[in-house]
């Protein structure tokens, strides 16, 4: 706040010199002049162009050191940590206080193991903020299975590495089985049974990303099969399938959970039904259908308009080339649930009052935008950003500011932002999504 006050009174005694747009005594290091006089209603914006300090591909020693603001560390100090977040450690100066944690690395979520295999998850307890999704990582080896079970969320996946074959039942008696690999998806409604198996595609088994469309789920609060007989009178049990009690001598005596079993054939079908199969596919897959090529990288969406299912998951899965950035944008009513497959990110999220904060992920990390929050994706290491944009919704949305701008009157715009003609012709009125790299 004092430096804000420094800025507003050097803006105040400057207002009359053409020659220099007022600086903020924490940009004094940029020689950059602005062209523009300053403005009669609000000081200009700093002309720092507040980079990231460090990247992936960096060798520096990572401290809170921006320009002439800050010092190095005296204590102790997390360094790895530091590397990973050059944001948090030196903020840009156009952050301005903060908004709740959005960032949550699985490396964080205490591993529930089992044999064959294990889960972690983040839900509010990790990042309060986080309302309307959770997420749990789940790793199956060959032949392992998540067993039988059902919630009262939806449960939509990613597949992110081996094959998994699906099973379900809905309300109606119709049944699926699938089997999906890397970068696929499935998605069960809310309360359909289902089961996950690993096959023995790969040397590995599988491992996906499940998300569920309320922030409050554990995947430790799921009906399990097992667990529901091993707390059900054993008379019931033998009275409801019509046997004697001793056909049921050997069911588990507390819940499995994941738990070992044989890789069935990938190409497994559903036993035969009376009444058919159910009438949307629960899988989809993605990984066979093409990206849209963007200047700065590629964009695949999936949602109910093609994953018909899945009325309560989006997905746009993004790849943002060395240098290029998902855009400045927002999206309307949904929050978003990211997820970093690879590569290196800097995101800031404008939170509206004055208020944006700025935050860096690498793969295994996990994001949070809430709705309306304006936002960009930008890549700051040397090689892909593959990420994922998850929504509650049925449908991926989102505005563009900058095809936001290309469509307004350009006269009002230019009463905002004082740019030239030639910057309003370089507006885009088709959506860029992605944009390339760009010397500034
Ligand atoms: C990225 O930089 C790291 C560290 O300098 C290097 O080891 C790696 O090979 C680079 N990757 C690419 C794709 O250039
Ligand atoms: C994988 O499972 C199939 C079906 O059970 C089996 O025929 C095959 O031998 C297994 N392959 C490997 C590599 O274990
Ligand atoms: C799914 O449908 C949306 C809307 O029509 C479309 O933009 C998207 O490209 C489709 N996705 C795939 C993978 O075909
Ligand atoms: C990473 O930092 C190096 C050194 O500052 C810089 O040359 C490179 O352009 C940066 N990479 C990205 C993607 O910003």
């Amino acid at each position: 706040m004092p430096s804000l006050l420094v800025f507003v009174l050097t803006a105040i005694l400057t207002s009359g010199l053409t020659a220099a747009a007022p600086t903020a005594p924490s940009a004094s290091w940029s020689s950059v002049a602005s062209a523009a006089e300053p403005s009669e209603t609000v000081p200009l914006a700093s002309d720092n162009p507040n980079g990231i300090l460090w990247n992936t591909t960096t060798d520096k020693d990572p401290q809170p050191i921006r320009g002439q603001l800050g010092g190095d560390i005296l204590a102790q100090q997390n360094v790895p940590l530091q590397e990973q977040n050059p944001d948090i450690l030196a903020p840009p100066t156009t952050d301005e206080n903060i908004i709740p944690n959005v960032k949550w690395p699985f490396s964080l979520s205490t591993m529930r193991l089992n044999t064959g295999g294990f889960a972690r998850q983040q839900n509010i307890n990790q990042m309060p903020i986080a309302t309307s999704m959770a997420g749990v990582d789940m790793r199956l080896k060959p032949g392992a299975i998540r067993e039988l079970h059902w919630h009262k969320t939806s449960e939509w996946a990613y597949v992110l590495s081996g094959y998994t074959q699906v099973s379900a039942v809905d309300q109606d008696g119709r049944n699926f089985v699938g089997t999906v690999g890397p970068g696929d998806l499935w998605y069960f409604p809310p309360g359909i049974p289902h089961s996950l198996q690993a096959t023995n595609q790969t040397e590995g088994g599988s491992e996906f990303l499940l998300i569920f469309d309320n922030g409050d789920f554990s995947d430790d609060s799921t009906f399990l099969l097992t667990d529901w007989l091993a707390h059900t009178p054993k008379e019931v049990i033998a009275k409801n399938f019509g046997t004697n009690l001793a056909a049921w001598n050997d069911i588990p005596g507390q819940q499995l959970y994941i738990f070992p079993g044989e890789p069935p054939s990938p190409d497994a079908v559903a036993p035969e039904d009376p009444q058919g199969q159910v009438p949307n596919p629960y899988i989809y897959k993605l990984s066979e259908m093409g990206a849209e090529q963007l200047a700065g990288g590629a964009l695949k969406i999936a949602d109910s308009r093609n994953f018909t299912v899945s009325t309560t998951i989006a997905l746009a899965e993004f790849w943002v080339e060395p240098g290029g950035m998902r855009e400045l944008h927002w999206h309307p009513t949904q929050d978003e649930w990211t997820y970093y497959i690879s590569g290196s990110a800097r995101v800031t999220e404008f939170a509206s009052s004055a208020t944006a904060q700025t935050f860096n992920y690498v793969a295994g990390d996990i994001g949070f935008v809430p709705a309306a929050y304006g936002h960009y994706v930008e890549n700051i290491g040397n090689e892909t950003l593959h990420y994922l944009e998850i929504f509650n919704s049925d449908l991926v949305v989102d505005v563009s500011l900058n095809q936001w701008l290309a469509l307004t009157p350009p006269e009002l715009v230019k009463e905002h932002l004082q740019i030239s003609d030639e910057t309003i012709d370089h507006l885009s009125k088709i959506k860029p999504y992605v944009v390339g790299a760009t010397e500034v």
